[in-house]
């Protein structure tokens, strides 16, 4: 199998080495990928949004499947195009693809299946926006409808919180585009865990779940991130939960876009909040999330490719997954400055040393190569390491074990990841 992977993060790191392992695999490219990922796969100096060139680069290849990491090409198209090259392509269609591309979208599907969901409106007017906000009061959630990296959500305490965000959000635009029309819902209360299931369209069989830290700062405190670290399995995620989650939400979801003649092929993320009231969903993703993709891939024993492939073929309900029953942990390091603007440059020595840890996996995220061949930070969130242990408490030191043997002054991590279950 000739497989083509795209983006460049380290949920891509992730995907590549789980696809490396495979006995099925004969040749792994990734677009445009990494330093660590080059050690597994051939980079591609492509975007992960040029769809002509990643498809003209896929037909050049005989690419036989491309798997595609971030949803930036997945709301672009980039199934799209591949069906239309003939090409198979993990990941769902633009129109599938909305579940994550709009927020109002994927509250509007909810509600059609009869998802539990937090009580939501949709305003194109600030002035509108704040009238709602006045008569629901604070804690209240505000959200950019669009894209916006996982950063257009403020869970405002108070009254004024809220309103300075629509004045972000609507009024001077600080997301762009993503921040023509707003989102206000409940705020739900409980514990959050990212849940993931293969889906084939008409069939999902479940991954497994992963609780993510997005905010900076210890004790989560600070501003929201793409994520900050995650383990696997999250103890109050029980099989009883997961039955529920898959009857109540991924189901009815996945009959719900099949209905409306965009049937879901990938992988969903349901961001789920576990309530007093039960689970309910906060969002779906359409693709794996990072960093939780790499805790479920060190705990993933079954051969990833032939899941993804049955994910394309419709073949999914034939098809089992076997995963470690121990708890992996994995803790990402930031670039000083993220979530802000993050310092680019510096550089990363000791990853051989923190690899050496046993149990633990480095993946890269935003690093690049200098052109004297030393290793530099080249993003917000950097590197991500991973480990796998006997228990929760063993991943989790093994994990800092290896953050520990990483030599990078220019770099920081939060060192409590994990501790809701700890
Ligand atoms: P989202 O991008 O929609 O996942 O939102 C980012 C984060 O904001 C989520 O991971 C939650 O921690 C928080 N959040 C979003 N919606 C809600 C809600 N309705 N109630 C409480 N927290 C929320
Ligand atoms: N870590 C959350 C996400 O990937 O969206």
């Amino acid at each position: 199998m000739r497989v083509l992977v795209v983006g460049g993060g380290g949920r891509e790191h992730a995907l590549c080495w789980a696809i490396a392992a495979s006995p099925l695999l004969t040749k792994l490219w990734c677009a445009p990928g990494n330093p660590g990922i080059a050690e597994l796969a051939e980079c591609v100096p492509v975007g992960a949004t040029d769809i002509p060139a990643l498809i003209d680069f896929a037909r050049e290849r005989q690419v036989e499947l491309v798997v595609a990491g971030p949803e930036a090409p997945l709301t672009l198209g980039l199934a799209d195009a591949c069906a239309a090259a003939g090409i198979k392509c993990f990941g769902p269609s633009a129109a599938a693809a909305q579940l994550e591309g709009s927020k109002a979208f994927c509250k509007a599907v909810a509600d059609a299946a009869g998802v539990p969901t937090a009580a939501w409106a949709r305003f194109d007017d600030p002035g509108a926006a704040r009238a709602h906000i006045r008569a629901k009061g604070a804690p209240i959630v505000v959200k950019a409808d669009g894209l916006a990296a996982g950063k257009g959500v403020v869970v405002a305490q108070t009254l004024a919180e809220a309103e300075a965000a629509i004045a972000e959000i609507m009024e001077s635009r600080v997301h762009g585009a993503a921040g023509a029309s707003v989102v206000i819902e409940d705020f739900l209360e409980g514990e959050e865990v990212s849940f993931f299931a293969l889906c084939d369209g008409a069939t999902a069989l479940p991954m497994a779940a992963a609780q993510d830290h997005k905010r900076v700062g210890e004790g989560d405190t600070g501003p929201n991130t793409g994520g900050m670290g995650a383990y696997s399995p999250p103890p109050a995620f029980t099989d009883a939960v997961r039955d529920e989650v898959m009857a109540r939400i991924v189901k009815p979801t996945l009959a719900e876009m099949a209905g409306r003649g965009t049937p879901f092929r990938g992988v969903l993320f349901a961001g789920l909040m576990l309530t007093q009231a039960g689970p309910k969903l906060i969002e779906f993703n359409v693709r794996f999330g990072d960093p939780e993709c790499q805790a479920l891939m060190l705990r993933l024993r079954s051969d990833l490719l032939p899941a993804l492939l049955a994910a394309c073929d419709g073949e999914l309900s034939r098809f089992d997954l076997r995963w470690e029953p121990t708890p992996s942990l994995v803790v990402v390091m930031a670039a000083e400055g993220y979530p802000g603007t993050p310092r680019k440059g510096s550089e990363i020595r000791g990853l051989e040393r923190a690899a050496q840890v046993p149990g633990v996996q480095v993946f890269h995220a935003g690093t690049a190569r200098r052109e004297d061949g030393a290793l530099v930070a080249d993003g917000g969130r950097v590197l991500a390491i991973g480990a796998i242990g006997a228990t929760l408490r063993a991943a989790r030191d093994a994990a800092y074990a290896g953050v520990d043997a990483v030599e990078w002054p220019g770099g920081f991590c939060r060192r409590d990841i994990g501790w809701r279950a700890l």
